[in-house]
C-alpha cells in the first residue's frame, strides 16, 4: 500500500530515516565506548525497541513501570532501567513481579523511596539494583549535593534487598560533570560501588564523551527528531522520521489553511520559536506556520507561502515533540520510500503508571 492510500490523520515513521538515526547515534556511542540505553518513551513500540537492542543497545530505559511491563512482555528482559522514584504498595508489588521476570534497575533520590524499595525487595526475596539520581540542571528530581548522594549510597548499601549500582542524571550537558565527579570521589572514599554512571538527553548526546565518568547514556528523541531538533540543526528534515500525514479540510480565508490534525493528533505541546508558537513543521510548506490547534483542527498560517495548499491536499507534518504525539496514537505506520512496510501497535501508549 502507498502512503497516499492511508486515511488521515495518520502517524507514520520513515524507516530509512529511523535506521539512519539509529546507526548515527549507536556508532558515536560505540566509538566512545559508552553504553547506549535508548529511552522507549519516545516510540513506545516493541518493534523499534527490538531494532535498538539488535543494533547494540546495552538495555532500555522505561520511564514508568507500565512501559517496562510492555517491554518485558515483548521479550526484552535483559536490562531495563526505570529512572523514576517508585512509591506506593501497588507500584512496588508490580515492580517486584517485573523484577522476577527481567533484570531491573530503578532510581531513587530520597530515604523514603529507598526504604520502600528495600522493604518490598526484602519481602519478595529479591535484590533490586538502585541508582542514585543527582540533579544536573533541570530543577526536577535528584539530590543536589554529593554529600546527599553519599548518604543515600550508604543507606542502599546497608538495607536488605538492594544493590548499589551507581548514579544517574538528566539532562547531562558537560556542565553537569562536577556533581558526578564529586559524588564519585565520596563514594570511592567510602568504598561504595558505582558500576553505572548514566547520563541522558538527545540535546547533548554527542558531547557525552566530555563527561568521561559516564558509562552509559539514555536518549529517546534521537531516533525520530522533531521540530526542536530540526531548528537546532541536530536533525535535518529528512532525518525527522516521525510524520503525521494530514489533509487540508478548509481554506476559510486566503492566508489560512486548516488541517484534520489538532491536539488529539499532534499532542498539546506548543514550541515557542523565533517566529512564534509552533505545533509542527509542514514538510511541503516550510514557510507555513502551524501556530494553533483545537482538538481536531490544525490552524496554519499560509500567508507567507507563494503556492498555497488546496482543500483535499495531503501534507506531512513533523511534530514539535515526538513523545506525547506518539502517545496520542494506537498505531505507527512504518513506511519506506512511500510504501507501507508494517503497522506497529503502540503498546506502551498511555502507560503512565
Ligand atoms: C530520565 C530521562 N532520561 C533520558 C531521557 C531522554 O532524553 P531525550 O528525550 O532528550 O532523548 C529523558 C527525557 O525526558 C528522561 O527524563
Amino acid at each position: 500500500m502507498h502512503i497516499d492510500e492511508l486515511d488521515t490523520p495518520v502517524l507514520t515513521v520513515d524507516l530509512d530515516a529511523l535506521e539512519a538515526n539509529l546507526d548515527r547515534y549507536q556508532r558515536y556511542f560505540d566509538e566512545h565506548k559508552i553504553g547506549l540505553r535508548p529511552h522507549i518513551k519516545t516510540h513506545k513500540t516493541l518493534a523499534i525497541a527490538h531494532m535498538q537492542m539488535k543494533a547494540g543497545a546495552i538495555g532500555l530505559t522505561c520511564q514508568k513501570i507500565g512501559e517496562a511491563e510492555v517491554m518485558a512482555g515483548g521479550g526484552i528482559t535483559s536490562d531495563l532501567l526505570i529512572p523514576y522514584n517508585i512509591l506506593g504498595q501497588q507500584k512496588l508489588d508490580r515492580l517486584m513481579a517485573l523484577a522476577r521476570q527481567a533484570h531491573i534497575t530503578v532510581a531513587a533520590d530520597s530515604d523514603v523511596v529507598v526504604h520502600g524499595l528495600s522493604e518490598a525487595a526484602h519481602a519478595a526475596g529479591l535484590t533490586l539494583g538502585v541508582l542514585i539520581e543527582v540533579e544536573t540542571g533541570s530543577n526536577r528530581t535528584g539530590v543536589t549535593t554529593a554529600e546527599e548522594a553519599l548518604h543515600l549510597a550508604q543507606l542502599i548499601d546497608k538495607l536488605p534487598g538492594l544493590e548499589m549500582r551507581g548514579l544517574m542524571g538528566y539532562p547531562t550537558p558537560p556542565e553537569a560533570r562536577p556533581i558526578f565527579q564529586e559524588s564519585i570521589a565520596l563514594l570511592d572514599r567510602a568504598g561504595l560501588p558505582h558500576p553505572i554512571v548514566s547520563g541522558g538527553g538527545t540535546k547533548c548526546a554527542f558531547q557525552a564523551h566530555e563527561l568521561p565518568e559516564l558509562t552509559e547514556y539514555r536518549i529517546g528523541e534521537h531516533i525520530v527528531g522533531g521540530v526542536g531538533h530540526l531548528l537546532a540543526g541536530r536533525h535535518s528534515v529528512d532525518e525527522c522520521a516521525l510524520r503525521v500525514i494530514a489533509t487540508v479540510v478548509s481554506r476559510p480565508v486566503n492566508g489560512r489553511a486548516v488541517l484534520d490534525c489538532g491536539s488529539k493528533t499532534m499532542s498539546a505541546t506548543i514550541l515557542q520559536t523565533e517566529n512564534g508558537p509552533s505545533i509542527g513543521h509542514i514538510v511541503e510548506y516550510p514557510d507555513a506556520r502551524f501556530y494553533s490547534y483545537s482538538e481536531e483542527h490544525g490552524h496554519v498560517d499560509v500567508s507567507a507561502c507563494d503556492r498555497k495548499p488546496v482543500i483535499g491536499e495531503r501534507v506531512q507534518v513533523i511534530p514539535v515533540h515526538p513523545c506525547p504525539c506518539v502517545n496520542e496514537h494506537d498505531e505507527l505506520v512504518a513506511v519506506r520510500k512511500g510504501e507501507v512496510e508494517a503497522i506497529w501497535p503502540i503498546y506502551a501508549r498511555g502507560k503512565i503508571r
